[in-house]
């Protein structure tokens, strides 16, 4: 990636952009349930702020229709490959994929509908200099969404201490490079204090057994953030690669269930 703002942690390792559309997958009926709280419109123009590959983009394009368009943009340019092949095989053709910093994005002002952003605000920090971008790109009347977690409820039942173990480093290493995997705490007021009119506020959670494609998420994601980990300090690799099979053993457990973060969507109106 070359240089942009925010400080993302997480490595474009082997796996990585599968595991974002396993995320994207599981999330894809309560992003839907918001688009449509949000009434997305045919014709509408929507920008997904640090799409990766894919993104709500499908959702996206099948509400705005053939009349509207539907942007992604990252600062990755492999991610926008596999997002774009995604999108050709999908045969999504009102949709356009752009590299670019999500925090200075160079596009127009005023030229959105819909802005949406997810799990870009808590990984890569700098919020403020974010949502002013995201709003400086929505149209007034428009509308502003996030959807941002709060690890809280990361949770395996029965609980096991490598998972506690895994949730405590996943934690550690938001908080050492800015950002905030409890950000959906705040969401629903950042929205407000930013003065967008109507904000809405819809948490959910999504609950995982062993068969699920889901149940690897917690270690597969502190895979994708080994190198920060170590260069940080917060955990030797013995031990990590000690807790990561520990976790996966008891996962692979049918009797384990697991509940991912809450995800608190938020949404208001830019005022016109
Ligand atoms: C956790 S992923 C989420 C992807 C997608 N929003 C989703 O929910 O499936 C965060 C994405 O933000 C991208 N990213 C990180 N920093 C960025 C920046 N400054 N500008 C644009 N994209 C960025 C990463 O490349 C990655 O694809």
């Amino acid at each position: 990636m070359t240089s942009t703002s925010g400080h993302y942690p997480i490595e474009r390792r082997s796996g990585e952009i599968e595991r974002l559309r396993m995320q994207g997958a599981a999330m894809a009926f309560d992003a839907g349930l918001m688009l449509d709280r949000i009434g997305v419109q045919p014709g509408w123009r929507c920008l997904d702020l640090g799409c990766g590959p894919g993104g709500i983009i499908d959702l996206l394009s099948a509400r705005v229709g053939a009349t509207g368009r539907v942007m992604g943009l990252d600062a990755d340019p492999a991610m926008l490959a596999a997002a774009r092949q995604w999108a050709e095989a999908q045969g999504l053709a009102n949709v356009e994929l752009v590299r670019g910093d999500a925090y200075r994005t160079d596009l127009p002002g005023d030229a959105f509908h819909l802005v949406h952003i997810r799990f870009l605000a808590s990984t890569a920090g700098q919020v403020d200099d974010l949502l002013r971008e995201a709003l400086r790109l929505t149209k007034p009347g428009g509308v502003l969404a996030l959807q941002e977690p709060d690890i809280e409820t990361l949770n395996c039942y029965p609980p096991h201490p490598a998972w506690q173990r895994l949730k405590n480093l996943l934690s550690e290493v938001f908080g050492a490079v800015g950002g905030d995997v409890q950000l959906a705490q705040r969401l629903y007021s950042l929205l407000r204090r930013r003065g967008l009119a109507d904000v809405q506020y819809r948490p959910f959670l999504v609950g995982v057994t062993s068969g699920d494609a889901m149940a690897d998420f917690l270690p597969q994601t502190i895979e994708s953030l080994r190198g920060t980990l170590l260069s940080k300090a917060l955990v030797a690799e013995a031990e990590l690669d000690a807790a990561l099979a520990a976790c996966r053993r008891h996962l692979a457990d049918p009797d384990t269930v697991s509940t991912t973060y809450l995800v608190a969507q938020a949404w208001g109106r830019k005022p016109v």
